[in-house]
């Protein structure tokens, strides 16, 4: 079975038709399932890493993606020890890179950082997170976790709750969301942290319902499929004080998991701060790291699909 995507860069889910989708959903599916099978698919092959925000999953399991299909990463996770600190551009860094690997993981808090990569790259350039708007890969790895539990990735409800405003994982989601047919999103956040009028916009134009409440009904509850929790990005809001107004709002505990829907799965991006009580981290609902680790998976998919272009498996 050959796979191949009709994209040469993964910037936003946007761009990705279902076809797409349901490819790297599939050849995911292939690799967890026999991930030493691939282990020298990308032997000889360098993956540049840039990283202008800190982070843990994103970096960590994209290099163990690398390195578990046999290939080799460079790059940096802070910009402090780089020419960055001198002045150098984002167009020049990206200029550098593609002439030392074959494909360029970029994460930069600036909007369109990724997109302006993607047209002056001559390598694939996949984003690891363009400041609020965009965190596809993340969103790639999270269908994934929900398909593998619920064997669909249609006629879901799922509730998104916390941060809906600063959390890039949400737009991502969203968009992917509505890829497939008959999804159910409720958006359960603060007044101050409700998703974009541009996202609402962009889901509605692809079809996507969003109903915007600020609390999970026991009703609600009893019907959800997915809980998407969120932290609350302190690093992106302008002063503490707007922080503190709306921080600790939305806080998952035993007793909430308790009320739902007992086929509901909680899902979280991480890192978590205070909104994932740790009490729940033992319930069969509790699915987050299994969905961290299924990164690793997604991402070997994605790597082989933007490097080599087309797998045979
Ligand atoms: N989920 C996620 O993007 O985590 P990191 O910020 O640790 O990469």
């Amino acid at each position: 079975m050959k796979y191949k995507i009709g994209v040469e860069h993964i910037v936003s889910i946007k761009d990705l038709t279902k076809e797409d989708y349901d490819t790297i959903m599939d050849l995911t599916e292939k690799i967890k399932a026999e991930p030493e099978k691939y282990s020298k698919s990308l032997e000889g092959k360098i993956l540049g890493i840039c990283f202008f925000e800190p982070s843990t999953r994103t970096r960590l399991s994209f290099e163990s993606a690398m390195l578990r299909l046999g290939g080799k990463q460079l790059g940096f996770s802070d910009t402090a020890s780089t020419s960055v600190k001198k002045g150098e551009v984002l167009y020049d860094t990206i200029k550098m890179l593609e002439g030392y690997t074959d494909a360029i993981l970029l994460r930069h808090p600036n909007r369109g950082s990724g997109k302006l990569a993607q047209n002056e790259s001559k390598v694939p350039i996949v984003s690891g997170g363009t400041g609020t708007q965009e965190h596809p890969t993340q969103s790639l790895l999270d269908m994934f976790t929900v398909k593998e539990h619920f064997g669909r990735l249609d006629n879901l409800k799922i509730a998104i709750m916390g941060d809906l405003k600063y959390g890039r994982t949400i737009p991502s989601l969203i968009y992917s969301l509505a890829k497939y047919s008959g999804n159910k999103i409720y958006a359960v956040s603060h007044e101050l942290l409700r998703i974009s009028k541009e996202v609402k916009y962009d889901a509605e134009k692809m079809g996507m319902e969003i109903n915007e409440i600020e609390e999970l009904t026991p009703e609600l509850l009893k019907d959800l499929d997915v809980l998407y929790v969120t932290r609350v990005q302190r690093e992106r809001f302008p002063n503490d004080d707007l922080y503190n107004k709306v921080r600790g709002n939305y806080i998952v505990t035993k007793a909430l998991v308790d009320r739902a829907n007992q086929n509901m799965i909680v899902l979280h991006p991480l890192p978590r701060v205070d909104e994932l009580d740790f009490e729940i981290d033992g319930l069969p609902q509790a699915k987050y790291f299994d969905q961290a680790q299924n990164g690793v998976y997604t991402r070997m998919a994605i790597l082989l699909l933007l490097i080599k272009g087309e797998i045979d498996v």
